[in-house]
């Protein structure tokens, strides 16, 4: 689906279209101020605290001695190096999942649909810090949030990787343009565009990363989803009997396969047929599948449903930074469920996979009218994978007032 959405500083003036045309998953852009007077909504203290989490990945990259050094999280306070020693950057993925300010972030970034946006992942680094030449396969934009970080970028021919590290470096790298990147800048790289940015002075880059699965790898998943189905899609009515070979004869070599059930299974597979229906089913439940150290806080004592209901309208709900949700005309697919839904709460479901969040009018409106709807988010809730909104006191005190007057 596209929509003209209007032009602004985080594209450098382009509309979100322009760009998708112009650039997206093709050529580079620099763009100064893409969001101006930016300050990082996470401090250095707040990253590392993240980075001692089990379920935060995170990576310590080090040159020291002439030599590139990788360490995996995750890091304690002590593990780390003395901020005082130069050149070595910790990397922490995935942030938008546990700071609600950097997922407002990468938000504004959902031009693109949520199907190919990954994930934040945060780098600090001291002076002089940086993970080395490299390219991605993924396309990626690099906000500098604090700090200076001198970017060199090319589009490198020869992809030979340095030998004998723990990184991928590259062995050759002719940067063709280079750029020092203040709080607020912003570089666009498409997949495959060589780079190498080295902190000057400390400072922290936030990557908003996208993801694009391998060809392979969509294919064997949707077979291992044909394999998981198999029994509820049409074909299976050709696979319902026991394989017979009423005309077997006696044979010299027991030990070789017989033809016939090879010729067999041969003319029942090509019985086997999906079509759209079946692969919009799939990218829909392995899309919105969380990534394995994902893991969701459901309330510990949980209201109950009225009161759930009534909150909601006065308050209204978000979904959880973690909650994928994802739909294709009247299915949705949450968390990788697929969910069947009666007709009466598509709209609303539309509204909060598209803005993950409702208001509270928006929530006011089906309370009276769709308990249905109601009972699929107080589940949600329950499972922690939506929340109400803050309790905007004053506004709410302000309202309770002003009925009581009127
Ligand atoms: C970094 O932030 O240090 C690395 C980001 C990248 O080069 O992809
Ligand atoms: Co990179």
């Amino acid at each position: 689906m596209t929509t003209s959405l209007p032009s602004s500083p985080l594209l450098g003036g382009l509309a979100p279209d322009a760009f998708m045309k112009r650039y997206w998953h093709k050529r580079p852009l620099l763009i100064r101020q893409a969001i101006p007077g930016f300050t990082a909504p996470l401090s250095r203290d707040a990253l590392f605290a993240l980075a001692a989490q089990d379920d935060v990945e995170s990576r310590l990259v080090s040159f020291a001695r002439k030599r590139w050094q990788l360490a995996h999280g995750p890091f304690d306070a002590d593990d780390l190096p003395p901020l005082t020693r130069k050149q070595w950057t910790l990397l922490v993925q995935g942030v938008n999942l546990h700071a609600p300010a950097v997922d407002a972030l990468m938000q504004q970034f959902r031009f693109i649909p949520d199907a190919r946006l990954d994930d934040v992942m945060i780098s600090y680094a001291t002076d002089g810090g940086g993970v080395g030449p490299h390219l991605d396969s993924y396309d990626v934009f690099l906000l500098q949030a604090h700090g200076q970080r001198r970017w060199r970028i090319g589009p490198q021919r020869d992809t030979t990787w340095q030998e004998g590290v723990p990184l991928r470096i590259l062995k050759h790298f002719d940067a063709e343009e280079e750029w020092v990147l203040a709080p607020g800048d912003m570089l666009y790289l498409p997949p495959g565009y060589a780079h190498d940015g080295v902190a000057v002075g400390e400072c922290m880059t936030y990557s908003i990363g996208f993801r694009a699965p391998l060809e392979q790898e969509m294919l064997e998943n949707f077979l291992y989803y044909l394999a998981e189905n198999a029994a509820d899609l049409p074909f299976a009515r050709h696979f319902a009997g026991r394989y017979a070979d009423p005309k077997q004869s006696a044979v010299k070599h027991p030990a070789a396969l017989p033809d016939a059930m090879i010729d067999t299974l041969m003319s029942q597979l090509e019985k086997v047929r999906w079509g759209q229906k079946e692969v919009e089913d799939f990218l829909g439940r392995w899309l919105s599948e969380p990534k394995s150290h994902v893991f969701f806080d459901p309330p510990e004592r949980p209201i109950s449903v009225d009161k759930f209901a009534r909150e909601a309208a006065s308050r209204g709900v978000s979904l959880s930074p973690k909650t994928q949700l994802l739909y294709r005309r009247n299915r949705y697919y949450v968390n990788g469920e697929p969910l069947e839904v009666p007709a009466s709460t598509r709209s609303t479901l539309r509204m909060l996979a598209d803005h993950r969040k409702l208001n509270a009018t928006e929530c006011a409106n089906f309370e009276q009218k769709d308990q249905e709807i109601v009972e699929i988010l107080y589940d949600w809730y329950a499972s922690g994978w939506l929340q109400l909104e803050p309790d905007s006191g004053p506004v709410r005190k302000l309202r309770a007032v002003r009925k009581k007057a009127g």
